[in-house]
């Protein structure tokens, strides 16, 4: 079911939040101020003990129209990344470490706006959480915001830890650019490169995880 976005009432006062509230869905979190002008807070999706998870920055416009992570363009490229890395969709949980859209209006549109850390950090209650009950054999942190919040700390970098399994808290974690930016970058070669390099670390996570590979009516 698809739910109308809600129209942002920029002049209202600001949202009530408490940085300490332990909510127990994402419609009563308060944690933060984004519920505020999102449609809905969008949880990951996928199977409960998927041995790979990936991690985005925050739902897009058609993921908050939608309720459901990666269902637009970032997420049609993923899916294509993941049939050539052999990874079976059912191998695999997704997320995003800001679970309501962040946005701005540009004239009828409403364009994504990057995350503050303090957003970020606010919604690792709801990160973890997952963590904890998918307990992935491996975590593919898709872009900058997605490690930081894995690993907790708002100065990592992505060129430091891409290509590298990097250990946390007991979990291991992959780190590649973001979808977006394979759709976003300004030439083709670019955009290519950054595909493959969204193809090789999915491999490699099937590989860490020991994913089975497709069955032949998996499309
Ligand atoms: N980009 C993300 O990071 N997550 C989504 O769910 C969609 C686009």
């Amino acid at each position: 079911m698809t739910t109308e976005p809600r129209p942002a009432r920029r002049s209202a006062p600001a949202p009530e939040t408490d940085p300490d509230q332990q909510p127990n869905t994402l419609d009563e979190c308060r944690r933060c101020p984004l519920w505020h002008d999102a449609t809905q807070g969008v949880p990951g999706a996928g199977p409960t003990h998927a041995p790979i998870m990936m991690v985005g920055e925050q739902p897009g416009d058609s993921e908050d129209r939608a309720g459901e992570p990666f269902v637009g363009p970032a997420g049609r490229l993923l899916d294509d990344a993941l049939g050539e890395a052999g990874v079976t969709r059912r191998a695999v949980f997704v997320t995003n470490a800001v679970k309501h859209f962040k946005w701005e209006p540009r004239g009828k549109r409403r364009m994504h706006k990057t995350p503050a850390q303090r957003e970020v950090d606010a919604c690792h209650y709801w990160l973890e959480r997952e963590l904890t009950q998918i307990a992935p054999s491996v975590v593919v942190a898709l872009g900058a915001t997605a490690l930081k919040a894995l690993l907790e700390d708002s100065h990592a970098r992505l060129q430091e830890h891409f290509g590298k399994i990097t250990r946390h808290n007991g979990r291991a974690i992959l780190a590649t650019w973001h979808p977006s930016y394979a759709l976003r970058a300004p030439d083709p070669d670019t955009r290519q490169r950054v595909y493959r390099d969204i193809v090789r670390t999915l491999a490699h996570a099937k590989r860490i995880a020991h994913v089975d590979p497709p069955d032949s009516d998996d499309g």
